[in-house]
C-alpha cells in the first residue's frame, strides 16, 4: 500500500514537472519581425517566390516574380479593385496587405487555398509602414 502510494506521488510529480516543460514555449515570440528595418529583397521577395508565384506570374494580372513585384505594387492601382496595391507609409489602405491579413476586406485571402506565418503578414506590414522602399 506504501509503496503505491509512492509510486502515485511520483507520477504526479513527474506529471507536474512536464506541463512546467510545455508552458516554456519557443524563444521567439511568433508574429516577430527584425527590428533593423526590413528589406525587400531579403525579406519580402522570398514570401512571394514560396507563397505567390505559381498563380503570380497572371492571376489577377499580377506578375510578382522577381525583378517585377516591386514596380508593379508599388503606387500601382489594383486590377480587380479600386485602389492601390501598395501605399507607402499606409498598410491598412494597401490591398496587398488587406489582401493577406485575414480581414477578406476584397475579396478572397491571399495566397489562396493557404495562409502566409503571422511573421510574413508583419513583415509585409512593416515594410509598408517603412516606406516599401526598394531595398
Ligand atoms: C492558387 C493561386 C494563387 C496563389 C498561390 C496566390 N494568389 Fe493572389 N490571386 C489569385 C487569383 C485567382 C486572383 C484574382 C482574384 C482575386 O482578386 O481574389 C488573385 C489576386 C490577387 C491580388 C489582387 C490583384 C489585383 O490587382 O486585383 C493580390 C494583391 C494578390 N492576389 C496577392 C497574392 C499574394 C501576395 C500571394 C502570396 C502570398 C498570392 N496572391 C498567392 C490566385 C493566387
Amino acid at each position: 500500500m506504501k509503496k503505491l502510494f509512492l509510486l502515485l506521488t511520483g507520477l504526479l510529480v513527474i506529471s507536474i514537472l512536464q506541463s512546467c516543460y510545455k508552458d516554456i514555449g519557443p524563444v521567439e515570440p511568433e508574429g516577430e519581425v527584425p527590428d533593423n528595418g526590413i528589406s525587400f529583397g531579403r525579406d519580402i521577395q522570398p514570401i512571394f517566390d514560396q507563397n505567390c508565384i505559381n498563380c503570380h506570374p497572371s492571376s489577377g494580372n499580377l506578375d510578382l516574380r522577381a525583378g517585377n513585384a516591386y514596380n508593379n505594387l508599388v503606387n500601382v492601382d489594383a486590377s480587380g479593385y479600386s485602389g492601390k496595391l501598395v501605399v507607402p507609409n499606409d498598410p491598412d489602405n494597401s490591398i496587398l496587405y488587406k489582401k493577406i491579413d485575414g480581414s477578406n476586406a476584397y475579396g478572397s485571402n491571399m495566397p489562396l487555398g493557404g495562409s502566409l506565418s503571422a511573421t510574413q503578414i508583419n513583415m509585409i506590414k512593416q515594410w509598408i509602414t517603412e516606406g516599401a522602399q526598394n531595398n
